[in-house]
């Protein structure tokens, strides 16, 4: 999954930036049908059916399925995994963190999205605000993908936020990533950085941003089953990912079911 040097950015016309918010409204509504669904009692498997049927019933194509073969349609990261968890028997319980990735293909166009949903009514104030806080500086990044800015700009401002929140921690062992005819695509998108430094950000770009923070401590590591990523210390994790179009008029969230 490493990115190639002097691989070039893939710049998209508005044609198919609009081709790519198709995928991306899959992609919105499938994680919108999920969050309702997190309640306690379901295990992911039945998230990961939940989210074939909205995919394939829009006339999508699930991205994540078979890649590099992974073997489910969305990941399910509970508490102290932080990504690529794999739906199964897991049951959700009450007060649970549960992150959602989800990938879709419309006509060779990718979109990818994440949410985090806590299974409860009345949430852990320190959970939620971990949730508040990845948004939150997932928000800030998508504000700065500006054209005329660079690569350090979103960093920053991704970690500007964390670091302003409190004793979080911003996984650098994953990062967001260039996405268009394929899922990762060159440039990668780190969560950290410094402003006015790295890849200038031009129109025509789409990103996938999708910082990842714990509480504490940001080590994490694979387990046994070669995709669930926790956190070392056993400390819970957020994801919250947006595709993002860089156009002249700003960045346009493409994984969106609302009109912008
Ligand atoms: N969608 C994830 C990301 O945000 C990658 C998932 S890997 C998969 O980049 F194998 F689960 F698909
Ligand atoms: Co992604």
């Amino acid at each position: 999954m490493g990115f190639r040097k002097k691989e070039r950015v893939q710049i998209k016309t508005p044609q198919q930036i609009e081709l790519m918010r198709i995928a991306g409204k899959v992609v919105a509504d499938t994680l919108q049908t999920l969050s309702v669904s997190v309640t306690p009692g379901i295990t992911t498997r039945e998230l990961d059916a939940i989210a074939r049927e909205c995919i394939y019933g829009a006339g999508a194509t699930p991205s994540f399925l078979g890649y590099y073969g992974y073997p489910a349609v969305i990941c399910t990261s509970i508490n102290e995994e932080v990504v690529h968890g794999i739906p199964g028997d897991r049951v959700v319980n009450e007060g649970d963190l549960v992150s959602i990735d989800c990938g879709a293909i419309v006509d060779g166009w990718h979109g990818d999205a994440a949410i985090s949903v806590i299974a409860s009514t009345n949430p852990q104030p320190s959970i939620q605000k971990l949730s508040d806080v990845t948004q939150a500086s997932l928000a800030a990044g998508i504000e700065a993908a500006v054209a005329g800015n660079r690569m350090g700009d979103i960093g920053s401002a991704i970690e500007a936020v964390i670091r302003r929140a409190g004793n979080y921690g911003i996984v650098e062992d994953y990062v967001g990533h260039g996405i268009g005819t394929e899922m990762h695509m060159y440039p990668p998108v780190p969560n950290y950085g410094h402003a006015n430094q790295g890849l200038e950000l031009k129109v025509g770009m789409v990103l996938a941003l999708e910082p990842m923070v714990t509480i504490g401590s940001p080590e994490v590591l694979t387990l046994a089953d070669d995709w669930t990523v926790v956190t070392t210390d056993g400390n819970w994790a957020s994801h919250w990912e947006h595709t993002v179009a860089i156009t002249e008029s700003g960045p346009q969230i493409l994984t969106s079911n609302t009109e912008m």
